[in-house]
């Protein structure tokens, strides 16, 4: 074999257990689908429709600008402009085939000499991708003593244990859900903004943030002076995960050398991708498309929460994302509750797969994240059905 072996992202570890126990595909229809991270694509109460068709001429079919169509970018920065206030032209933004090609740019580009830190849990391709470059993170402590919500001087200290230094964070975080808002946001932009310090702030669930969405963009006063790294999904928020398109907030500088490794590299993204996410930018519809995930996602965070609570799981989880963190009541591991629910057609996210240090029999070891992302609200009694039965004996109440 002429490449370097390297396995699948941490999540299909299980989608390849449930499809060995149950001869069928998480997600599948009669699935649950508890373990993934996508969002309903479907209109939701109060929300704007969902275009069933993109139009499109021959001139759309040419190769596309390297760092994103112009139409595109533009329409991202009246979105910043209008809800954040944020201080960007289109030179500020790099398009890319979803969020996560657009983290492993930043990272697979960035100088050998930057440290990078990490909370200890966090979104599970940040593993894969670090170790797939070769590089080893400084990890901020995020584990059941601190509740998952690490300081900023936890972040100071880890940003300060090298001259230069990337902070790597989902915010909303996923999993736990813990969200930087408001003041505490402003102070980590400030903490990632000082001379040698930059941070990739991870926004792919903004939408999900009750009672409202934020961003670091709000927060930084002029990006093309900073090392700050904003990345977004149309994903989750915009319930688009199969258009496939992301994008990436950074200096000029920064925005020019993603344009260069598109043009070695990528090509471009798709237009006709481009064409329906500029379209779901509008800005009249993507509020209405924040006002209902927000509130849609809420309320099934808070009856998941108290359901799964009911049921004698210790949450930890904060205000964002639509997941919950917490751990498995009386002792029990999260691959014997796989193993368990694999027989109703549902699976969690074991919590090791969330460990940046991927240890086997580790704190995360009996920790799960369970996903509401993709569940009809009609489905609500029998997932807690499932989830009784799975835990009949083992400390449900
Ligand atoms: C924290 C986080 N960032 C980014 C993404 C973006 O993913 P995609 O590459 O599918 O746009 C996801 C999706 O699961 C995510 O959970």
């Amino acid at each position: 074999m002429f490449l370097r072996h390297f396995p699948p992202m941490g999540i299909y570890e299980t989608l390849f257990r449930f499809a060995d126990a149950t001869q069928a595909y998480l997600g599948d229809a009669g699935t649950h689908p508890w373990a993934q991270g996508y969002p309903l694509t479907r209109q939701l109460p109060g929300g704007p429709s969902i275009p069933a068709s993109v139009s499109f001429g021959p001139d759309d079919l040419r190769y596309p600008n390297a760092s994103g169509q112009i139409e595109l970018r533009e329409a991202l920065v009246r979105y910043y402009r209008t809800f954040y206030g944020a201080n960007l032209t289109e030179e500020n933004i790099a398009v890319f085939p979803g969020g996560r090609p657009g983290i492993m740019a930043i990272l697979a580009l960035l100088e050998e000499d930057i440290e990078i830190t990490i909370e200890e849990t966090e979104y599970t391709p940040y593993h894969d991708s670090l170790r797939l470059i070769g590089r080893a993170p400084e990890v901020v402590p995020s584990n059941p003593e601190n509740r998952f919500r690490p300081t900023l001087e936890d972040h100071a200290r880890a940003l300060d244990s090298a001259d230069r230094a990337l902070l790597v964070k989902s915010n909303p975080c996923n999993p736990t859900g813990v969200t930087w808002s408001g003041d505490s946001l402003r102070a980590l932009v400030e903490l990632a903004s000082r001379p040698g310090k930059g941070a990739l702030i991870d926004e792919a669930y903004e939408f999900f943030h009750t009672p409202e969405p934020d961003s670091a963009l709000r927060y930084i006063e002029d990006i093309d002076r900073t090392d700050i790294f904003v990345v977004g999904a149309a994903t989750k928020g915009l319930q688009v995960p199969g258009a496939r398109i992301g994008w990436v907030v950074a200096s000029k500088e920064h925005c020019e050398l993603f344009r260069n490794l598109s043009s070695i590299a990528m090509g471009g993204v798709s237009r006709l991708s481009q064409l329906l996410v500029t379209s779901l930018l509008e800005i009249d519809r993507v509020g209405e498309a924040r006002r209902a995930v927000g509130a849609f996602f809420a309320s099934q965070r808070e009856r998941y929460g108290n359901a799964l609570t009911e049921l004698g799981f210790e949450l930890f989880t904060g205000e964002g994302g639509f997941y919950h963190w917490g751990r498995i009541p009386g002792g029990m591991t999260a691959h014997e509750l796989n193993d368990r629910l694999f027989r109703h057609d549902a699976a969690i996210l074991p919590g090791r797969l969330c460990d940046m240090d991927r240890r086997e029999q580790g704190p995360h070891e009996t920790l799960m994240r369970f996903s509401f992302g993709p569940i009809p609200a009609e489905d609500f009694e029998g997932d807690v059905e499932i989830l009784r039965t799975c835990l009949t004996g083992v400390g449900a109440r």
